[in-house]
Order: C-alpha cells, then sequence, then structure tokens
C-alpha cells in the first residue's frame, strides 16, 4: 500500500501507512490511555494487549492480507487501525472486524475520518465484503464516525460488558463493500 496524507493546519501532512513491529508500543500507549479513560471500555474485555499479544496479530494479518495501519505525524505515530477476520470459521471468510484508535492529542482532527477510509478501501481490495465494529453504546464520537461511513447499527447487546461499576451496551454495526451481497465471492477468498 502506498502512503496517503491529508495536510494539517500547519502544513505538517498526516500519512497513513501499514504499521512495523516498531510502531507497537506507540500503539500500546495510545490504546492503554483510551481504556484507562473509560472509552471504549474494552469491548473484548481482554483488558490492554501486552506487547506480545499485538506483535502476534501484527504478525498474523500480515499473513492474511488484513490490514494493520498505522497515522504518523512528524513521525509520531498519533493513530492506528486494524482489521481481523470477524470467525475463524471458514464460511465468514469474506467478513472482517476492525478496531481504530487516535491519540487523545489528535482526536477531531480529521486522523480517525483518514484511517477509516484507508481501512475500508484496504478491506475491499483484499476481497472482503461486509466489515463489523463493536463500539461501546456511549461512544458517540465512534458511533458518528462509523455513521459517516455508512455503518448501520444493526444489534444492540444489552449489558455485555461490566467495568467501571456498571453494565453498559455494545451496538453493532455493519457496512458492506465492493458487490456485497450482490453477486458470489470470487474463488479465492481473502488472504488465501
Ligand atoms: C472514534 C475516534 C477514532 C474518532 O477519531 P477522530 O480522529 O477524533 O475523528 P475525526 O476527527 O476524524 O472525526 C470524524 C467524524 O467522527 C465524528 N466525531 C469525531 N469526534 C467526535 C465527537 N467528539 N463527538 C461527536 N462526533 C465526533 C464526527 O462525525 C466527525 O466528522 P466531522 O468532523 O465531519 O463532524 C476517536 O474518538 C478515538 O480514537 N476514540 C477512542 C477510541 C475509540 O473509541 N475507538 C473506537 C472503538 S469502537
Amino acid at each position: 500500500m502506498n502512503e496517503t496524507a491529508i495536510a494539517r493546519a500547519d502544513d505538517e501532512p498526516v500519512l497513513v501507512r501499514p504499521s512495523r513491529e516498531s510502531d507497537i508500543e506507540a500503539m500500546l500507549r495510545i490504546y492503554r490511555h483510551h481504556v484507562r479513560n473509560g472509552v471504549p471500555r474494552d469491548v473484548e474485555g481482554t483488558g490492554a494487549p501486552e506487547p506480545d499479544d499485538l506483535r502476534d496479530r501484527r504478525k498474523n494479518l500480515k499473513q492474511t492480507r488484513l490490514p494493520h495501519l498505522v497515522a504518523s505525524y512528524r513521525g509520531e505515530v498519533i493513530g492506528y487501525a486494524y482489521a481481523v477476520l470477524f470467525r475463524k470459521r471458514p464460511a465468514y471468510r469474506y467478513t472482517a472486524k476492525h478496531s481504530i484508535y487516535v491519540h487523545h492529542g489528535h482526536l477531531g482532527r480529521g486522523v480517525g475520518r483518514l484511517l477509516l477510509q484507508e481501512l475500508i478501501d484496504a478491506c475491499a481490495a483484499a476481497g472482503f465484503r461486509q466489515m463489523i465494529g463493536y463500539i461501546d453504546a456511549d461512544n458517540a464520537p465512534s458511533l458518528a464516525l462509523h455513521e459517516k461511513f455508512a455503518f448501520a447499527r444493526v444489534g444492540l447487546l444489552c449489558g455485555v460488558a461490566y467495568r467501571h461499576g456498571g453494565w453498559s451496551d455494545t451496538v453493532m454495526v455493519q457496512r458492506s463493500l465492493g458487490a456485497g451481497v450482490s453477486a458470489p465471492p470470487p474463488i479465492a477468498a481473502p488472504g488465501r
């Protein structure tokens, strides 16, 4: 994938590129800040990932052509986004599930929009037909971002998380990619 860029007010571009092993610590710092500060409330329930978890996930994704992207500004990683298989069983091989995180110091400046567009394009180019996201019901910025990119709210999972002393709901969002369900899949599955 080529780097893509948007210009910031100071004319320094924000670049989106595939992640590198050396980006992992910066990605973890971004993730940990958001988990500690409430939103998202660790929807996957796994706690903050350890560096090795993220490293392994990155390696696995490389093998399956699933995108694992970072946004960088002045050489610093200020956001990341990646997709994994929605489910491991073969029938679900055309459906991806994604996550996106922007550094708390760079929110509201178009970085999430840039990352999500690149992620959608990369998933479509890899042959995926559906994208799914799970979003905390009280995560208004993420819900609004996904709505902008034509994700529909397709489900509400009630009280599926308990943390910070309370139950919380999760919204499931979905959008189709490419031909969606209007045509059969290509012979080769994504990443095969
Ligand atoms: C959700 C998140 C990725 C958005 O990234 P961002 O760079 O701040 O978003 P952008 O500046 O690109 O904004 C894109 C759109 O998102 C929505 N949005 C962003 N921040 C918002 C806010 N505080 N309130 C409401 N909508 C917001 C708007 O629709 C916005 O479009 P607009 O600028 O035309 O109004 C970011 O808030 C984030 O990393 N949050 C913490 C981690 C997280 O919740 N990840 C998602 C887990 S599912």
